[in-house]
Order: C-alpha cells, then sequence, then structure tokens
C-alpha cells in the first residue's frame, strides 16, 4: 500500500489535474485544440503526471453538456469506472472520483470505492459532490432538494458509507435517508479507518460541510483583493480544525504559460474571445448562479471570462518565473495544492513538467523527483 497517501506528501504545493475526462476539459471554447478527450489520451495524461510526482487526479462527475456550438462537456467518461482503469495504469498519484452523492446508494459507492482503493493500492480519494446542473438530476428523476437540505443529505451518505467502510459487523442504519438491515461490506479499504474524502463546496453551507466531513477542501478565490481570498482560506481551515479535523485547502487553477507575458495573453485572448462559447457559459452561469450559492452578482462577470477560460479556476498565465511567482504567493495564502487545467493538456502538461516543475522545485515549493 502507498504510504502515506499521495495527497499527504511533503511537498509544499500539492500539484493535481481535473478534468480530463470530459470533453472541452476545463475550458468552454470551440479553439481547435480543444480537448477532444481519448482514452488513450487519458492514460498517457494520467501517466504523464504519475511520472512527473504530481499528487492527484480528479474526473469531473457530469452526466450532459451546456449545448453551444461546443456543448462543452457533452462526452465524460464515468468517474469510478475511469478511477479503476486510471488506478490500473498508475502507480504513485492519488486517483479520485466524483460521486453526485443522491445519484447513488452509498453501499453501493462504498464498494466501489473500496475495490478501486484496492486496484490502487491505496491510493483513492472520494470526490462527494451534492449536484447543482438541475436537468442531471432530472434524468434520474431524482429528488431535487433545497441547497443546503443537500448538504444535510450529503453528511448521512457519507457516515453510511464511512461506517461501510469501517465496521466489522454487520450493522443496522436507521436515518433520516437511509435505513438498511444488516449492513455488510468487505473488502475494507486498504487506507485504514475509511478513505480520504474531498468536497468543493463553495457557498458557506457547503464549505461547513467539507470543513466537518472532508480531508481535502476548497475555495474560489474571488480575487477581489487578496486580503479576503486569505480570510476565506483561514476561514475554512479555522471550522475545520474546530471540527477536530486537519484540513487541506486546494484550489483550480488554469494555465496558459509561454516565453512572453504578451504571448500568453494573446493565447488566453485568441480562445476565450476569439473562440469562447458564450452560449455555453451563459447556460452554464444560469444554472450555477441560481442553484448553488456561491458567486455573488458583483463577481459575475468576472467569472464570465474566468469560466470560459477555466471553468472559474485561478489564472496562472505568463512566463514559467512569473507563474511561480503566484504560485509563491497563493501558497503564502494558505494554498496546500492546485489542480491544473490547461486548453491542450498534454503538450502543456509536458510544458509544466519541464519549465515550470524545476522552479517551483527552486523555489522550495516541492522537492525534486525522480520517475
Ligand atoms: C475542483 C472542483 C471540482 C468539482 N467537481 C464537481 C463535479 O465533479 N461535479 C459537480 O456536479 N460539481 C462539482 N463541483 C462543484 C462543487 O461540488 C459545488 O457544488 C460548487 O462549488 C458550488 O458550491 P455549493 O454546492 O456549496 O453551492 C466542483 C467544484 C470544484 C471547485
Amino acid at each position: 500500500m502507498t504510504h502515506p497517501h499521495p495527497i499527504n506528501s511533503g511537498n509544499a504545493m500539492k500539484l493535481g489535474i481535473m478534468a480530463f475526462n470530459c470533453s472541452g476539459g476545463s475550458t468552454v471554447t470551440t479553439a481547435p485544440e480543444a480537448w477532444p478527450m481519448t482514452w488513450a489520451d487519458n492514460v498517457k495524461l494520467a501517466k504523464l503526471a504519475d511520472d512527473a510526482g504530481f499528487e492527484a487526479l480528479l474526473p469531473v462527475g457530469r452526466w450532459k453538456g451546456y449545448g453551444g456550438p461546443s456543448n462543452f462537456n457533452n462526452s465524460t467518461f464515468e468517474s469510478f469506472t475511469w478511477a479503476a482503469g486510471i488506478a490500473a495504469v498508475t502507480e504513485r498519484i492519488a486517483v479520485c472520483a466524483t460521486i453526485h452523492a443522491p445519484l447513488a446508494h452509498p453501499v453501493m459507492a462504498a464498494k466501489q470505492a473500496a475495490t478501486i482503493d484496492h486496484i490502487s493500492g491505496g491510493r483513492f480519494v472520494l470526490n462527494v459532490v451534492c449536484g447543482w446542473f438541475r436537468e442531471e438530476f432530472e434524468m434520474f428523476a431524482a429528488e431535487w432538494r433545497d441547497h443546503d437540505r443537500r448538504y444535510e443529505y450529503a453528511a448521512e451518505w457519507l457516515a453510511l458509507a464511512r461506517k461501510a467502510w469501517t465496521e466489522t459487523e454487520p450493522f443496522d442504519f436507521n436515518g433520516e435517508f437511509f435505513t438498511g438491515k444488516a449492513i455488510w461490506s468487505e473488502p475494507k479499504p486498504l487506507q485504514g479507518g475509511g478513505l480520504q474524502i474531498m468536497n468543493a463546496g463553495s457557498s458557506p453551507t457547503g464549505q461547513r460541510f467539507s470543513a466537518e466531513n472532508c480531508d481535502m477542501n476548497f475555495v474560489m478565490l474571488r480575487q477581489k483583493d487578496e486580503a479576503s481570498d486569505r480570510s476565506q482560506i483561514a476561514g475554512l481551515k479555522t471550522m475545520a480544525v474546530n471540527a477536530g479535523r486537519k484540513s487541506q485547502c486546494w484550489i483550480h487553477g488554469y494555465v496558459v504559460c509561454r516565453g512572453t507575458q504578451a504571448e500568453a495573453d494573446a493565447y488566453l485572448h485568441r480562445y476565450v474571445e476569439d473562440f469562447g462559447d458564450d452560449e455555453a457559459v451563459g447556460n452554464m452561469l444560469s444554472i450555477f448562479g441560481m442553484e448553488s450559492e456561491t458567486l455573488e452578482p458583483a463577481v459575475m462577470d468576472a467569472f464570465r471570462f474566468h469560466f470560459k477560460a477555466g471553468h472559474g479556476g485561478y489564472p496562472l498565465v505568463g512566463t514559467p518565473a512569473k507563474i511561480v511567482d503566484d504560485v509563491v504567493r497563493l501558497r503564502a495564502m494558505g494554498v496546500d495544492g492546485i489542480l491544473l487545467s490547461w486548453l491542450d493538456y498534454l503538450g502543456e502538461a509536458q510544458q509544466w513538467v519541464d519549465e515550470v516543475l524545476p522552479l517551483m522545485e527552486a523555489a522550495g515549493l516541492r522537492s525534486p523527483h525522480s520517475p
């Protein structure tokens, strides 16, 4: 078994890659180099990150696209089967799967997760999400609860899954949402005492759920000013500590790295402004704005750009040196890890490994890694 778990590596800034199980990845654009998403490319990218010593690979749980000319995220590999396959072809990196808690019974999901933990040798992470895309729930005729009620449901869902991972005798469960008799699940995950759990809730209720129940928490930095981003991170970590947990705070970052700042800016402008899919992003933002309680109207315009450029992530745009300066600043703000995405994942991830990673090591953000 991998010990310690990859997300607990000693690196001051951990790295992962996200959303490459989805067509378009994290970039809402019709640019010709947008990620077409094939299994062969998924394997190549996962191995590249594994060899480079990255900590995590995260698939997005998505069931339909957002329309528009790109029909962004229309084609997606289901995340548990994706994780099982990726676990089998990697050796060191954490492999995550994303579960929409209201769309799968926790006893079923607990066993699927334990199975992938065995396939991966103890490198699995479960990303528990509550959902915000109502049309996806309509596909399943699943109940669409009020925002905060979804998190109450997820807390009970996770409590039941955790019992299945740890109880050594059959147990009855009598909750508000779930009941079951003589529940039994073997094998237990290889990670003793349950599994590493991630959640990226960004509303106040979502952040509380994440801090109180999960190991990997996320913030969506509003980027209005550094002080408020810092206090968002500190608040999340304090909530976790008060709940008796040790929290890691991660963000999602989209990357455009070029030899000069002007080249990076021009490339970003091209795929966001010339080729950006305003219709798809408009659909996404109207759903996200209505159903999550994250983005206040004042930041919506800036976030329209960030959603086209990288699904609302934090911009890492410029030369390798400028990007590493940004990462140093993020570390100082309390960020523990970044899930990266690029327009052309394969080519640009390789560039990160060749040009950015050595500078991160020189800056003390990561230890040198030999494949
Ligand atoms: C890194 C990251 C990964 C996420 N993955 C998914 C996902 O796979 N599926 C999904 O429906 N939502 C996903 N979300 C959305 C969050 O789970 C959450 O619903 C959203 O940030 C809104 O916050 P709220 O639920 O607290 O309102 C993700 C968010 C982030 C930042």
